[in-house]
């Protein structure tokens, strides 16, 4: 049995992870803000909460809240983070306080208990690469830049080789590809590996970076309009609303069940072999958008629902991300959870609660910005 803190243990993915901990018999602690955006203003815990666990409302800024939360602890898995990729466009102080500094405020005091934190997880992104690798049949496996956005207005959606120019076709990302973040988000997220990596490696204390693919599940917040895919075309649909589908909808992303990513994260837990290193976190199959859109209407008895294909764009929206999973998959995992099944959880979840569709108003919002286009 250990003692750990799981920081952002209210939300969608650490709280699943706290009820992992908790069933296999670890002493959990629950660091949460429980911000607005995602538990909604009532500043009430979350009916899912485990009870558990034991649950600190604080803030990852606050030394003192930190402090408190560390007390006693042995293991830290730390989710806690602003997950708005658009939204960091504009919160830029506010992403970079709640991720880089929060991140900054975490180590410092871990560093004050160094003797008896034995292990530091930490949740990092796929946003970190940027877009995915490809392959050209002429030149081999390279790495494309974002489209510009010419290129989009023109709706030439796909991208073509930086150094023939013909079309190519999304390839497997490894752990090392070169880093591309093109948002305020991924930067930060960026941020929280690198110093999370560095302080363990500096101080010899076992460090796991685990880079998740696009993660989906019960319990994301189907209200928060500047989440992912999966919570707001589930939001948009339970209203009656048509999903609105960016570009053409064929642009594809890793999809991960949230379950398989737990399982990831109590495998860095224990495994010695991970310590030190990023492992991407992902299913290794390509779904596209419009797949996700047209199974979540079906599984939600909505298939007169069609999507909304606009033609537009999200400035600095990447075409194709798929994991490579291998590395992770030498150390022993492999995700269980396929699509369809978890599709099927996510839409049984999410028939029993409430979703205020306001992604309406937080697109008038991106466009005002010029975000969308
Ligand atoms: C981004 C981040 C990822 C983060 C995730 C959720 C990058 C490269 N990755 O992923 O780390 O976990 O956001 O915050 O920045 N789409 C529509 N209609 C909508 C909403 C989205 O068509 O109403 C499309 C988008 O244009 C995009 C795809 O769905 O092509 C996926 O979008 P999203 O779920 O926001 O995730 P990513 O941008 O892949």
């Amino acid at each position: 049995m250990s003692k750990i803190l799981v920081t952002g243990g209210a939300g969608f993915i650490g709280s699943h992870l706290v009820d992992r901990l908790v069933q296999e018999g670890h002493a959990v602690c629950v660091l949460d803000s429980l911000e607005p955006q995602v538990h909604g203003s009532s500043g009430k815990v979350p009916d899912y909460l485990n009870q558990n666990a034991q649950f600190i409302k604080g803030d990852i800024r606050s030394l003192d809240d930190v402090r408190k939360a560390l007390q006693g602890i042995e293991i830290v898995f730390h989710e806690a983070a602003m997950v708005g990729v658009g939204q960091s466009m504009y919160q830029i102080r506010k992403y970079v306080d709640v991720n880089t500094l929060g991140t900054a405020n975490l180590l410092e005091v871990i560093l004050e208990q160094r003797y008896e934190i034995q292990k530091l997880i930490v949740a990092s992104s796929m946003s970190i690469y940027g877009e995915g690798s490809y392959r050209c049949e002429a030149c081999g496996i390279v790495y494309p830049s974002l489209r510009t956005k010419e290129q989009m207005q023109r709706k030439d959606w796909e991208h073509h080789c930086p150094q023939c120019e013909k079309v190519i076709k999304p390839y497997t990302t490894a752990e090392d590809k070169p880093l591309d973040a093109t948002s305020i988000y991924a930067i930060t997220k960026k941020d929280q590996e690198e110093m999370c990596l560095t302080l363990g490696k500096s101080y010899g204390l076992p460090t796991v970076a685990l880079r998740y693919f696009n993660v989906y599940g019960p319990r994301q917040a189907l209200s928060n309009p500047y989440t992912g895919v999966c919570a707001i075309f589930s939001s948009r649909i339970k209203n009656n609303n048509q999903p609105i589908i960016f570009e053409d909808g064929h642009q594809s992303r890793d999809f991960i069940n949230v379950h398989d990513i737990v399982e990831a994260n109590l495998l860095a837990m224990t495994s010695d072999a991970m310590n030190y290193q990023t492992f991407n976190v992902g299913s290794g199959q390509p779904i596209t958008i419009l797949e996700v859109c047209n199974e979540l209407c079906r599984l939600y008895g909505k298939k007169d629902l069609k999507p909304e294909i606009q033609n537009k764009f999200r400035v600095g929206d990447i075409r194709h991300c798929l994991a490579d999973i291998s590395k992770i998959a030498h150390v022993g995992f492999s995700p269980k959870i396929s699509f369809q099944e978890g599709m099927e959880e996510l839409v049984e979840w999410g028939k029993t609660v409430e979703a205020e569709d306001l992604v309406e108003q937080a697109r008038k919002e991106l466009a005002e910005k010029g975000l969308v286009q």
